[in-house]
C-alpha cells in the first residue's frame, strides 16, 4: 500500500476518536527502559514510528507485547548500550533513548540521527545539557560515544532553546541521577508533562513539568508503571483541517481542547465554529474558509510547527491571502512544490509562505515529502476537483493510524492502493 487516491469535493460529517499522541508515546517507550519490571502504556497508536521504537526496545534485550492499543514492556537493565545505525536511522526520535540508556549503563553509543527534509536537526542542546550531568562525549568514526564514568549527577541545566527532545532526554537521565537537577528554559509541550506523569508513577520525583522550570530529585530506582497516553493534538488538528477544508462538521472524542488552543484560534479566524467541552468538541466549517492574516509558529502554547502544513493545505482554497511564518524548522515548507501540483498558489521565501487561496484546486499526481507535508496534500486533495493520487505514503504511516479509513467513514472518497 503506497498510494492514496482521493476524489475531492465531499463534505465530511461525523465523529472521530483521536489516538494517543505519537510525540508522547515515543519518549514514553524510551522511559520504560528506566523502570524495572512491567510497564503498560494504554492508548498507544499503531504507527510505524512506534514499531521502530519497539524494535530498539527488543534490541536492547527487553521484551514487549502489543495487543490492540496496549503495549506491555518488561524492563530490566538493558544488555546493550549501543544502538546500531540501522535502528537509529529508522526514526529521528531514536535519540530519545540516549538519556534512559545513560541512566542505566553510564554509557551510550549512537550515530547522529542526521538531517531530514525539514532541515538540519542537530543534537547540540541534548549534548550540552547532558554534559552538565557529568556526561562526556566523543566522536569516533561518525559514532557518538557518551560516558559518565562516575555516574550521572544532578545539576542546573540551562537550555539555550526549549528543545522538546533535549528536555525529555535530561528528564530521563536525571530521574535516577544523584541529587537534584533543575532544567531552566525547559520545553512546556503537553508531551513533557505526560512523560513526567509516567516517570512519577514509576517512582521519580519530578515537579514543574509543563512550565519553564523543571525540578528532578534523583530517585534510587524506578519500577514499572501503567499509564494512558494523552490524545494526539496534531492528529486532532489534521481532522479539524479536513472538516474545515470541506465545509464539514466533525465531533472529536478523546481529545484535549486545552492542548490545541492556538490551533482553535486560527480555525476560528477562518470562520469555523468550535463548540463543546475539553474532552469532546465539534468543529463546523463554512462552505469556504476565510484567509488568515498571519500564522506564526512557536513553542507551546504557541501555534505548533507540526500544524503549519495542515493549515497551509486547508487555506490553499480559502478566500484570500494567508501568510505563514515558520520559526522552528528551516525547511518546513518542503512539501509546497507538491501542493502546487494541485494548483495551489503558494510562494515560499525563507521562513515565510504566502498562500493565495484559490477555488480552482484540481486533482493531480503528487508525493509526500514528509509526515505533515503529506497530511497537507491529503487535506488539499479533499477539496480539489477530480482525482488526486498521493504517493510515498510511508511518511504518513509514521504519524497517522488508519487515516484513510477514518476519512472514508466521515464521507471522503479515498482509497489506499
Ligand atoms: C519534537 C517533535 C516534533 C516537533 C518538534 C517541535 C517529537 C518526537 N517530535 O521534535 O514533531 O516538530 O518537537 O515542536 O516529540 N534543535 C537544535 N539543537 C538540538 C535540538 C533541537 O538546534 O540539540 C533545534 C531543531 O533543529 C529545531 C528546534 O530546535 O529547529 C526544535 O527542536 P526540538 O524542540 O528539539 O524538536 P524535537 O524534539 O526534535
Amino acid at each position: 500500500m503506497h498510494n492514496l487516491i482521493i476524489s475531492g469535493g465531499k463534505r465530511l460529517d461525523g465523529s472521530v476518536n483521536i489516538h494517543g499522541a505519537k510525540n508522547s508515546v515515543l519518549p514514553l517507550i524510551c522511559a520504560t527502559v528506566l523502570a524495572d519490571g512491567k510497564s503498560v502504556l494504554h492508548n498507544c497508536p499503531d504507527l510505524s514510528d512506534v514499531w521502530a521504537a519497539l524494535s530498539i526496545i527488543e534490541f536492547l534485550g527487553l521484551t514487549y507485547k502489543k495487543s490492540g492499543s496496549d503495549v506491555e514492556i518488561i524492563s530490566e537493565c538493558p544488555s546493550y548500550y549501543e544502538i546500531p545505525d540501522s535502528l537509529m536511522s529508522s526514526m529521528r526520535s531514536s535519540v530519545m533513548f540516549l538519556g534512559a540508556i545513560l541512566a542505566r549503563k553510564n554509557r551510550a553509543v549512537i550515530s547522529l540521527p542526521g538531517g531530514c527534509k525539514l532541515g538540519p536537526r542537530p543534537i547540540d542542546i541534548h549534548i550540552s545539557a547532558l554534559s552538565r550531568l557529568g556526561v562526556r562525549v566523543s566522536n569516533k568514526n561518525g559514532k557518538l560515544e557518551f560516558s559518565a564514568k562516575s555516574g550521572l549527577k544532578g545539576a542546573d541545566v540551562f537550555l539555550k532553546f526549549p528543545s522538546v527532545g533535549a528536555t525529555e532526554n535530561v528528564m530521563m537521565a536525571a530521574a535516577t541521577a544523584k541529587g537534584t537537577t533543575r532544567i531552566f528554559n525547559a520545553a512546556k509541550e503537553p508531551e513533557i508533562k505526560d512523560l513526567a506523569d509516567f516517570l512519577n508513577k514509576a517512582g521519580a520525583d519530578i515537579s514543574g513539568a509543563g512550565t519553564g522550570s523543571i525540578v528532578i530529585n534523583g530517585a534510587e530506582k524506578l519500577s514499572g508503571a501503567e499509564h494512558t497516553v494523552i490524545p494526539d493534538r496534531i492528529e486532532t488538528a489534521t481532522y479539524m483541517s479536513a472538516a474545515a477544508v470541506t465545509g464539514g462538521r466533525i465531533t472529536f472524542n478523546n481529545v484535549n481542547l486545552e492542548h490545541i488552543s492556538a490551533i482553535s484560534g486560527v480555525f476560528a479566524e477562518c470562520g469555523c465554529e468550535i463548540t463543546g467541552e475539553n474532552d469532546e468538541f465539534s468543529i463546523s466549517a463554512p462552505q469556504r474558509l476565510k484567509s488568515v492574516k498571519r500564522v506564526v509558529t512557536g513553542v507551546y502554547p504557541g501555534f505548533p510547527t507540526d500544524a503549519g502544513p495542515l493549515l497551509v493545505g486547508a487555506l490553499s482554497s480559502a478566500d484570500g491571502r494567508s501568510v505563514f511564518y515558520e520559526r522552528i524548522f528551516k525547511n518546513r515548507y518542503v512539501f509546497a512544490g507538491e501542493l502546487k501540483k494541485l494548483g495551489a498558489d503558494i510562494r515560499v521565501s525563507g521562513p515565510v509562505a504566502v498562500v493565495n487561496g484559490t477555488d480552482k484546486l484540481r486533482g493531480a499526481q503528487c508525493a509526500c515529502t514528509d509526515l505533515r507535508g503529506g497530511a497537507a496534500l491529503i487535506i488539499a486533495a479533499l477539496r480539489a476537483k477530480g482525482e488526486t493520487r498521493i504517493g510515498n505514503i510511508c511518511h504518513i504511516k509514521r504519524g497517522y493510524e488508519q487515516i484513510a479509513d477514518n476519512l472514508k467513514r466521515l464521507g471522503a472518497d479515498i482509497i489506499e492502493t
